[in-house]
């Protein structure tokens, strides 16, 4: 009896043409109650599953537009990548990208710019094509018009598909630090101090780590149709935690990426610990 009920009001539904509008809201409620996570015992599981991931959805749209992070998180994972596409023959030769965020001041060829990063991590040993990748540049003469080139481009190339982040342990992603006001697209950023001390490891000696950066926004990295994030460590479990509590706060930027419908949390036991899942 109450099947049929239901039946009879979904056909005249469809009658009147809100059948789809009903499922379309129905799908977005469900998606957007809660992150997802994908919780591995060790880094190195944590990597292998997140490239798995992001080699499925390579697989299954060969032009994806991928953005990208650098830093320590994500090196397994791009290992893991370039692994598939020697011995698995991964296809890369489509694959548009377009990297989060540049040190102002370090051209490309700097053995600590993020595009020498990429190289090395993972563009010099696939197949993409040079002019699939796309970089903010560190140096460019007019940083602003630069930030409003790569939102365009962005925008050309029909949007990024799947983003992937790391997380600062401030809760920063790109170098969307935290602060009263947050920009929604591309601009230049004075780094947190404890953004620039945990950077230092990778420089000879603290004087030449930057102080500025060029970073895509939060709406760039809202605007993307899905995002994964990978967190590694004890460090990270209390900027999960704030990711992850329901509460969204510029003190946080990761904390608004609760607002978005698909977020996949990849996450290691560490930084996992505080997270009521
Ligand atoms: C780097 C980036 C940053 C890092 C974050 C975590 O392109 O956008 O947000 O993802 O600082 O860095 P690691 O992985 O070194 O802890």
């Amino acid at each position: 009896m109450e099947v049929n009920r239901k039946k009879r009001y979904y056909l005249k539904m469809k009658e009147v043409g809100l059948n789809w509008r009903i499922t379309r809201i129905g799908n977005l409620k469900k998606e957007r109650v809660k992150l997802k996570y994908v919780v591995s015992n060790t880094y190195d599981q944590m990597s292998l599953k997140a490239a798995k991931y992001v080699a499925d959805a390579i697989k299954a749209k060969p032009g994806i537009v991928l953005g990208l992070p650098t830093g320590g998180t994500p090196i397994g994972m791009y290992k893991e990548l370039v692994r598939m596409h020697k011995e698995e023959g991964l296809d890369f030769s489509q694959v548009k990208t377009f990297n989060l965020d540049e040190y102002l001041g370090l051209a490309g060829d700097h053995n600590q710019s993020y595009r020498y990063f990429m190289k090395s991590n993972l563009f010099s040993q696939v197949n993409i094509q040079e002019r699939n990748i796309n970089f903010l540049s560190g140096i460019a003469s007019d940083p602003i018009a630069e930030c409003k080139r790569y939102e365009e481009a962005i925008v050309a190339a029909g949007g990024i598909d799947l983003m992937i982040l790391g997380i600062g342990v401030n809760g920063h992603i790109g170098f969307n630090e935290p602060a009263k006001e947050l920009k929604a697209n591309s601009h230049l950023i004075d780094l947190a101090q404890s953004t620039i001390d945990a950077n230092a490891r990778f420089f000879d000696n603290k004087e030449e780590v930057p102080t500025r950066a060029i970073t895509m926004g939060v709406g760039s990295i809202l605007r993307c149709k899905e995002i994964i994030l990978l967190a590694s460590g004890k460090s990270k479990e209390d900027a999960i935690d704030g990711t992850t509590n329901g509460v969204v706060t510029t003190d946080l930027p990761a904390s608004l990426l609760q607002l978005h419908s698909d977020v996949t949390l990849f996450l290691d036991d560490e930084a996992a610990a505080k997270v009521d899942r």
